[in-house]
């Protein structure tokens, strides 16, 4: 296998719900592995060394997480798929719904039995109802060859999968206030620590959850060893990324590429570049919540490591590139919405934060801002980042303070000329 050759896109015959055509490929046989050959101890340590980090935006390595939640001293233990995904510009854990179910399958069985979870579930977005019926037969044709169910294998181990619908806003998706909401309760975060999932998760007890595609890289390092999977990618973050690529891009879509792949690789040879002629003004390599990068920036290696250092993040690499053509200003007030929206207002300085910053953003945008709102702006960012149960609030901050750092030219034309400059002026208005 080269470089580039994808590892977890596995592209199929036939209707993706359908089980023979993953058979054909090896599908199930790293499952019957871990059933008839491999200790829950033997898979943690595999996970181990294959350093495989989660892919839902935390970057927090696999096997620890699961050795943790199989070594906690407390027996009743819960798994759940993370299928939450609700980020503007993320939509490669759709993909893998709608096309690998039975993959992503193979994968919640084995981290399910790892960890010896007394149920386990997968969290689905409930707008993703094309992907959940997809489940739900590739459910019914795995039990259908006894896969999951009773005696699973003639193994002895009883194995259910349940799907959940989800509640369908963003913070949803963040793991606590997952669980809270599958408690019957109102998706809202927990403090952390102390309430780490892995200690105190579904019904209080240690849960192990993790994203769509995370699980869905295990069978293969199953199958093929930790050895194989960290061929690709960088030392501390092996393995291939999915990326969702959006925005001013002639082919916007998901590409698997290694990590560490720099970013002018999946702008210009995956996306083809910018439509009409453009230029890139702009790219958010992780989605809203972190700093934008410009195009001197291009050569960049696209891995958790490497963005952070330069001072952003990879996230759940939802990649959203911005043409020339775009006003910086009302872009990221299109973003300063979507989170005051998606604020589910548990904490104050989320709740008033995330308005007032929008509020701020909308005057300025619109014309009406001047200098002190530029500074108000600013002085609120600083209040607010790092404050909050979940991150919603700070990625609410470094969007503005990322923005007016690259763009701050724009935002003081908008104050100078009182109305947006990218919008034609009123008639009469020079
Ligand atoms: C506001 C917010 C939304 C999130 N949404 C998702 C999501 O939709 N899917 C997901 O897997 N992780 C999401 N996360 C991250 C999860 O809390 C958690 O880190 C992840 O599911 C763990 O899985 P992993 O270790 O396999 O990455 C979100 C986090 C935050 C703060």
């Amino acid at each position: 296998m080269t470089a580039t050759e994808p590892r977890v896109l596995q592209k199929l015959d036939g209707a993706p719900w359908e089980i023979e055509p993953y058979l054909r490929v090896g599908g199930y046989e790293a499952w019957r592995k871990c059933l008839k050959e491999l200790s829950p101890d033997r898979i943690v340590d595999e996970l181990k060394q294959s350093g495989l980090r989660g892919r839902g935006g935390a970057g927090f390595p696999t096997g620890t997480k699961w050795d943790k939640v199989l070594h906690h001293r407390i027996k009743e233990r819960y798994f759940v798929c993370n299928a939450g995904e609700h980020e503007p510009g993320t939509f490669k854990d759709r993909y893998l719904l709608k096309h690998s179910p039975h993959q992503l399958l193979e994968g919640c069985l084995i981290a399910a039995h790892t960890v010896q979870a007394k149920a386990s579930f997968i969290y689905i977005n409930h707008e993703y109802q094309e992907e959940h019926e997809n489940l739900k037969k590739a459910i019914a044709q795995a039990k259908a060859r006894g896969f999951l169910g009773k005696n699973v294998l003639g193994a002895g181990v009883d194995l259910e999968i349940e799907l959940f619908s989800g509640q369908g806003s963003y913070v949803a998706g963040e793991e606590t206030a997952m669980l809270e909401s599958m408690q019957g309760r109102p998706a809202m975060p927990r403090q952390k620590p102390p309430f780490y999932p892995t200690d105190f998760g579904l019904y209080g007890k240690p849960t192990l959850v993790n994203n769509v595609e995370t699980l869905c890289n295990v069978p293969r390092i199953i199958q093929n060893g930790a050895r194989w999977f960290t061929q690709v990618g960088t030392e501390k973050c092996p393995g291939t990324m999915l990326f969702s690529l959006s925005g001013a891009v002639n082919k916007p879509g998901i590409y698997e590429l290694p990590m560490g792949t720099p970013l002018r690789r999946l702008i210009e040879d995956c996306g083809g570049g910018v439509p009409k002629g453009r230029k890139v003004k702009a790219v958010f390599p992780g989605g809203p919540s972190f700093a934008m990068v410009t195009p001197d920036q291009f050569d960049l290696p696209m891995d958790f490591d490497s963005l952070k250092k330069a001072g952003t993040g990879l996230g759940s690499a939802g990649v959203i590139v911005v043409d020339d053509a775009t006003c910086m200003v009302a872009q990221t007030l299109k973003f300063s919405d979507f989170f005051k929206v998606e604020s589910c207002g548990q904490c104050p300085p989320c709740r008033m934060g995330t308005i007032n910053l929008a509020t701020l953003m909308a005057k300025i945008e619109h014309g009406e801002g001047t200098q002190k709102d530029l500074d108000s702006l600013l002085q609120l960012c600083g209040f607010v980042k790092g404050t909050g149960y979940c991150t919603l609030v700070t990625g609410a901050a470094v969007l503005v303070q990322s923005s007016v750092r690259l763009f701050r030219h724009e935002f003081e034309e908008h104050l100078a000329l009182k109305r947006c400059p990218y919008k034609p002026a009123p008639a009469g208005v020079a």
